[in-house]
């Protein structure tokens, strides 16, 4: 294939014939990012290649096996010459147990294998790429390198041992990198899959589909690669100039490493709310539960005055067709707001500017809420400093109902001001 022909940011991504690596190439394309792939097979990389300029990006290809060190230098040598550098180099290229099964089974073969590519070979790529970079002066835009580890980099599977402690060390890689580039401005993220459907993962698709159904993951559905192309504020993230490592929950959600141990260097990681340049629209996520109690409908009536018998006479209540007293609406509206306020996406919230509500459903006492919640909207405001965030909002209960929903807006912090 053909080399890039001019100077635009470009994109290493290794493993990035297929997979999650075609969909980080396809989302980088999606942001600006001429793409370079480089990947042990071809296979594929045509597809790929379709599908990055379709999303405006330019591709190239070139082989490389992450795994042979003595590979590296001319590798990168090369993609310098033909495409000007480097700016984002996205570490995903990795493989799994050779075999599944006992961790008293397992070959040394197939642990060298999982180390060399996925732990050994990245490090050193990652090493050279960084080496690079660092010898010219810091570019008119960002650079970032983003290490996919996985879910198993925390979960430990005894079925592929040798997977769980590679990618265990690929999270400790990018903590590593972290720190050691963070001066010089090169943002270094992690991102940890889950269960993604893929060419890895076909093998153990159906065993997959059944541990999901029975629980495996919060939200029970496979990760689709289509995710990654999802916006999401990982890839606004890849172009952040500050260093900071940041986890993936595979549902388009980032989640920031506000645990990690402080080690000098590691002061700088610290606001991981959401700013305003760092929101996209269609970013959703989640909000933990609440039982709504009858201390609950006491202590609002108390405090809003409202002792209306709906909400606290239960046979008041059911002879107007309810199993029990209904919950005030306003009484869900702040369970709402309260939902949002500890979930773990958090927004750099100033100040609420108003809601447009309706209460599509009665909430009763017993009835769990969770609330799901959607960028919609962004604009400006004449302060360059801050910005408006339209978040919509649904309020379903444990039996799936949408008893709320409706729209908040916030203003919400810059990181940096608008130029
Ligand atoms: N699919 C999942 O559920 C899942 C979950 C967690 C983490 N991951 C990680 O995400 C990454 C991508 O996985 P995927 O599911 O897209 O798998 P995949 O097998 O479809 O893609 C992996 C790619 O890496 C390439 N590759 C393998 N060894 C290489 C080497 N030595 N040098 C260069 N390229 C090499 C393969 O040719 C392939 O194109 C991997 O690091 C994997 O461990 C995947």
């Amino acid at each position: 294939m053909s080399a890039l022909p001019q100077r635009r940011p470009v994109a290493l991504v290794t493993g990035g014939r297929r997979g999650i690596g075609r969909a980080c190439c396809v989302a980088l394309a999606g942001r600006g990012f001429d793409i370079l792939a480089a990947d042990i097979a071809e296979e594929g990389a045509e597809e790929t290649a379709a599908l990055v300029r379709a999303a405006g990006g330019r591709f190239a290809f070139r082989r490389l096996d992450v795994a042979r060190l003595e590979e590296h230098d001319a590798f990168v040598q090369a993609a310098w010459q033909d495409q000007g550098g480097i700016d984002c180099l996205v570490n995903n290229a990795g493989v799994g147990a050779m075999q599944r099964g006992d961790l008293l089974d397992v070959s040394p073969e197939s642990w060298d294998r999982a180390f060399g590519v996925n732990a050994r070979g990245t490090f050193f790529l990652t090493q050279a790429v960084a080496r690079r970079m660092l010898e010219v002066p810091p570019a008119a835009q960002p650079r970032s390198i983003i290490f996919i580890s996985s879910a198993n980099a925390q979960l430990a599977s005894p079925d592929r041992g040798e997977y769980c402690a590679a990618k265990t060390a690929v999270s400790m890689l990018a903590r590593l990198f972290a720190l050691r580039l963070a001066e010089a401005g090169i943002a270094v993220h992690e991102i940890r899959p889950g269960v993604i459907r893929t060419d890895l993962t076909a093998p153990v698709a159906e065993a997959y589909s059944r541990r999901i159904a029975e629980g495996l993951s919060p939200i029970r559905r496979w990760g689709s690669r289509r995710m990654w192309a999802a916006p999401s504020p990982c890839w606004r993230r890849a172009t952040c100039p500050s260093a900071r490592v940041t986890r993936c929950t595979s549902t388009g959600v980032c989640m920031s490493a506000a645990s990690e141990p402080a080690t000098p260097g590691a002061a700088r990681m610290t606001d991981r709310r959401l700013h305003f340049e760092e929101i996209e629209p269609g970013l959703e996520w989640t909000t933990g539960g609440i039982q709504v109690t009858e201390a609950h409908l006491l202590a609002f009536a108390g405090l809003s005055g409202d002792f209306y018998d709906i909400h606290m006479d239960d046979t008041y209540a059911q002879a107007l067709g309810y199993p029990g007293r209904v919950a005030h609406g306003l009484l869900g509206l702040a369970l709402a707001d309260g939902l949002k306020n500890r979930a773990q996406t958090q927004l750099a919230a100033i100040v609420s500017l108003g809601w447009r509500w309706r209460f599509t459903g009665p909430i009763l006492v017993g009835d769990r809420l969770q609330a799901t919640i959607r960028v919609v909207g962004l604009r400006e405001t004449r302060h360059a400093d801050r910005g408006i965030v339209t978040l919509a909002f649904a309020l379903r209960t444990q039996r799936g109902d949408t008893v709320q929903e409706g729209e908040n807006d916030m203003m919400v912090h810059r990181r940096a001001p608008r130029a």
